[in-house]
């Protein structure tokens, strides 16, 4: 969703705040903007579009120099994407400039309070309610910390702000109430952003200003103040990302590129976890008394986080016999669970900051349940807000698809699940033996199924013609039709929907007609023969039938199959780690044979932080 990115140093800032914006486009946006502050005036320069269309408006920043200024990519809520709802905003007068993320849920009753006092506005966004309430208490004030801090109090809902004052033009202002913002400090200028992509180039010593927090950035330094504007010490954090994870190192998309890093990934996370042949989440601390006294399980995250909750659900409830529920957040938050102190909420989320999944784990806590999340941004809100985080170390995933980070968090629950069940003696030691052989096992195999891309290359050249395409499957394998649904919807624009594979001819089976493809995902060893029969079903209505099986299911699938896709055999309870990867490279080349934006796809963001 909309991007944040401020300097205030020494260099000329458009640049900066340019280079930042391209980092941050992956968020996803349909217009941008920058504002400078020079000589004690505001300058501003903002487009509908591409973040390269405001960079040749301003000549790469030769048209706009000023050494403290901000910029700004938005995702549409409030009106169009429009030039004049574009970011930055300016105050009735012209003295303040904002840009923000976030949604001001009272802005309509603001607005007209404003209206009252004399304020006029010019687009439909909820941020120039958000400047003009700064202009009115810098008015009354005549300062504008205090003005910050005064607009900051009355604003309700979620907002992370940039400010720029005419009036002291070396600073730069921030303030955030559950949108992130950190704070770069660099040597000869320090930085505002919304995420860490947008100033990791040029420092990695970072803060993250909390909620109600008013920070001053100048070129001298950063000085944070809470919200009664008395000033408060912070720590800098390291933070070690590798940079070259945020460039796309030759390959076309970043989405390709990280498909590839998942073997990978998926060591990393797992590795510091093992020892010895066993899981070991001595990091989380969890009391051995609260795991053996669980009774219940909610997995809770929106889009793709929650398909790995639905293949969770089934690990917990067959290996760990613990009762467990996938629920999207948005059904959760608004919902009444039956929650207890027994009651474990897991909440995954890649980011950390997704709207709906924060809210359900606000209620989760509010109703009594413990909360563990799996999380790939670290500090994020729900890392620190949850009882327990365990940290997926995916990298930064810039591709809106999830691809690395569905990969990881499902190995996660793979480890939670043996975790539990071993704990509580519902798993076999033979059993528990076997699956962690093939845990170790699983890098390697993603790694054979990965290298394979002209298969998929092929099969997109014969399928990329198709606008419905239904997805079927049986347990864990109808987690992976719903996530193959998803990615193919997400980046090809084709209508694809998963269907328990045993739910079609109680309706969906209707839609199926000559050449229908349908794509039968049946890894699942017990049930490949009945998702088979319902692939058959199909078939004889006119379907194409594409399957997905592994190397020991192609004698049962290969007959009834227009084309099969074989993974290696592993143990059932990771079936999905190899199962999801030809599905993701499925939709990658339908997607490229369509001449899709692969990585930034229309309407979509990476990180929805409304609700
Ligand atoms: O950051 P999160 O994991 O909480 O994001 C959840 C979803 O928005 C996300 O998985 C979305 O569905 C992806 N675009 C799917 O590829």
């Amino acid at each position: 969703m909309c991007g944040i990115v401020g300097y205030a140093g020494g260099e000329d800032a458009v640049p900066i705040l340019l280079d930042g914006l391209y980092k941050l486009e992956y968020r996803g946006y349909d217009s941008a903007g920058v504002a400078v502050c020079r000589d004690g005036h505001l300058r501003l320069a903002k487009t509908k579009g591409y973040v390269r269309e405001l960079d040749r408006i301003v000549d790469g920043g030769r048209l706009l120099p000023g050494a403290v200024g901000l910029g700004h990519t938005r995702w549409a809520t409030h009106g169009r994407p429009t030039d004049s709802n574009a970011h930055p905003h300016i105050s009735h007068g012209g003295k303040i400039a904002v840009v923000h993320n976030g949604i001001i849920e009272n802005y309509a009753k603001l607005r007209e309070y404003l209206v009252g006092k004399g304020f006029e506005f010019g687009s439909e966004t909820d941020t120039e309610v958000a400047v003009n309430l700064i202009q009115h208490y810098y008015n009354k004030h005549g300062e504008i910390l205090r003005a910050v801090a005064s607009a900051a109090r009355r604003m309700e809902g979620s907002y992370a702000l940039g400010i720029l004052c005419e009036d002291c033009p070396d600073m730069l202002i921030a303030t955030r109430r559950e949108s992130p913002l950190v704070l770069g400090v660099g040597d000869g200028g320090n930085f505002l952003a919304s995420d860490v992509a947008a100033l990791i180039k040029y420092t990695r010593d970072v803060y993250t200003l909390e909620d109600g927090e008013i920070a001053v950035l100048s070129e001298s330094g950063v000085t944070v103040y809470n919200g009664d504007l008395e000033m408060i010490t912070k720590t800098p954090e390291r933070v070690d990302w590798d940079i070259s994870a945020a460039e796309k190192g030759g390959f076309e998309h970043f989405m390709i590129k990280e498909i590839m890093e998942q073997p990978d990934a998926v060591a990393k996370t797992v590795s510091p976890r093992v020892a010895d042949g066993r899981v070991t989440l001595d990091e989380l601390g969890i009391p051995d008394e609260y795991v053996m006294g669980v009774t219940k399980i909610y997995i809770v995250g929106c889009g793709t986080a929650s398909y790995v909750g639905v293949a969770a659900k089934y690990n917990f409830e067959k290996y760990a016999k613990i009762p467990a529920e996938s629920v999207v957040a948005s059904e959760f938050r608004y919902s009444s669970p039956m929650i207890d102190e027994h009651t474990l909420v897991i909440c995954i989320s890649q980011s950390g900051a997704t709207a709906d999944t924060i809210a359900a784990m606000r209620e989760a806590k509010r109703l009594g349940a413990k909360v563990l999340s799996i999380v790939n941004v670290v500090g994020s809100v729900i890392a620190r807000e949850s009882d327990w985080a365990l940290y997926t170390w995916a990298g930064p995933e810039i591709c809106v698809a999830s691809t690395k980070a569905y990969s990881t968090q499902l190995v996660l629950t793979y480890l939670l699940t043996l975790y539990f069940a071993e704990k509580r003696g519902a798993i076999s030691a033979g059993e528990y033996e076997s699956v962690m052989r093939e845990i170790s096992l699983l890098p390697e195999k993603m790694a054979s199924v990965v290298k394979d891309r002209e298969t998929y290359q092929y099969l997109a050249s014969i399928y990329f013609n198709n606008e419905d395409i239904f997805f079927i499957g049986r347990n864990i394998d109808y987690a992976l039709s719903l996530e193959g649904a998803l990615k193919l919807n997400e980046i090809s624009y084709i209508h694809s929907e998963a269907y328990a594979a045993g739910e079609l001819k109680h309706g969906p089976i209707a839609l199926v007609t000559e050449g229908t493809l349908v794509v039968a995902v049946a890894t699942y060893g017990k049930l490949i023969g009945k998702t088979v029969s319902n692939a058959v079903e199909t078939r004889s209505r006119g379907a194409r039938v594409l399957s997905v099986t592994t190397q020991s299911g192609a004698d049962i699938v290969g007959g009834v199959s227009d084309r099969m896709i074989t993974v290696p055999d592993t143990h059932d309870m990771l079936l999905p780690s190899l199962g999801v990867l030809p599905l993701q490279l499925f939709a990658y080349y339908m997607a490229l044979m369509r001449g899709c934006p692969i990585d930034k796809p229309r309407n979509l963001a990476k990180s929805v932080t409304v609700e």
